[in-house]
């Protein structure tokens, strides 16, 4: 009964695959400002900041991309590197180790390129000085030799900008952070904008959708753009296979129903994180970790991917001792609240 994770299954949450994304994903992908949809505000200072350093003729200043996993960050540095009309080159902070790996990706940067650093709250502590000089003047000091024969030269980079993508802004340093000119924070999208999505993506994939079946699979899909293109691959398999080929409501809610996707949009496994706090910890508080064990998941996993929409949706609430669980998520399980206090918050 617990969450623990069938080998092989893929489950509507999961990350982007690692890796080279398929062609389908690729052709998903928004290209131009334009295309992306939704968060208003982020796409307007960026398009300023773009056409300003354009005029200018200077680097975009460095920008910092955080929020929950799914909502466009790579897909939002692609497009500042298109809209720059720069070379974008991308890497991840787990695969920067050593100051040699940063200094061949810095160096061999075409001017004004966007070096994109994905997961960027996972580089290695100890590269991150590298990254101070290099993104305050271009500069970057190595050492050269060793022993008593070491000496340190001074390499001076080509104008860069660096967009650093992170789920959990949190973990950068002061420092780091600082070093960014711009920081956005991708908020969960509205189903209005999800619906908008959803016919995008079925216009690239040629299949036919309703507005009501659009909008069945842009409430389902917790805010999220991945989740949301994978809802809807998945619901056009079920309209191949069980109708015309053709989606609207009823075909939607079907293959939703099908995917254990629920009304409210959650999936099994936030609603086993759901019962295990409202069922055994009889509405909490309980730690991240014991909750995670409960349901065989990461504490990192339920932190970044679970939580965010289970806390806009009012399910639980986040406390000094732990996760609580909300009225609403006792009552969209279909559960008394036994002991009849409401939450313990502190
Ligand atoms: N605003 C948007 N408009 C249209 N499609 C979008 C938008 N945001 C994301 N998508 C779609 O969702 C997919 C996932 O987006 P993306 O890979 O950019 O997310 P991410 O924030 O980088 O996620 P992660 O944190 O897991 O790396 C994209 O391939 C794209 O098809
Ligand atoms: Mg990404």
């Amino acid at each position: 009964m617990n969450g623990i994770r069938t080998p092989g299954v893929e489950r509507i949450q999961d990350p982007a695959p690692i890796g080279p994304e398929d062609d389908l994903d690729r052709s998903l992908r928004p290209r131009r400002l334009e295309d992306f949809v939704g968060q208003e505000r982020v796409k307007e200072q960026l398009a300023v900041f773009i056409e300003a350093a354009k005029a200018r003729g200077e680097p975009l200043d460095h920008v910092l991309l955080a929020g929950p996993p799914g909502l466009g960050k790579t897909s939002l540095a692609q497009i500042v590197a298109e809209e720059l009309g720069a070379e974008f080159v991308g890497t991840a902070g787990p695969a920067l180790e050593r100051k040699g790996d940063v200094a061949s990706y810095l160096t061999a940067l075409d001017p004004g390129s966007v070096f994109f650093v994905d997961e960027i709250h996972r580089l290695p502590r100890a590269l991150e000085e590298t990254f101070y000089p290099a993104m305050e003047d271009r500069r970057l000091p190595i050492t050269v030799g060793q022993g008593a024969g070491a000496r340190v030269v001074t390499l001076d980079l080509p104008g860069f900008t660096m967009i650093g993508a992170t789920t959990r802004a949190g973990l950068l340093t002061t420092p780091l952070r600082d070093r960014f000119g711009v920081t956005h924070r991708l908020e969960l999208y509205e189903p209005t904008d999800l619906a908008r999505i959803v016919r995008r993506s079925a216009g690239i994939l040629d299949v036919e959708i309703d507005a009501a079946g659009a909008e069945a699979i842009a409430t389902r899909s917790r805010g999220t753009p991945r989740v949301a293109n994978r809802l809807l691959k998945r619901t056009r398999d079920f309209a191949e296979v069980r109708g015309a080929g053709r989606i609207d409501a009823a075909v939607a809610r079907e293959a939703l129903d099908l995917l254990e996707v629920d009304e409210a949009g959650l999936d099994r496994l936030d609603r086993e994180i759901l019962s295990a706090i409202c069922g055994k910890f009889g509405g909490g508080p309980v730690g991240l970790s014991t909750l995670a064990v409960a349901v065989g998941e990461e504490a990192d996993t339920i932190e970044d991917v679970y939580e965010p929409y289970l806390l806009q949706q009012g399910f639980i609430m986040r406390t000094p001792r732990g996760r609580v669980a909300t009225d609403a998520a006792f009552a969209h399980l279909g559960l008394e609240r036994t002991g009849g206090h409401g939450p313990q918050l502190f």
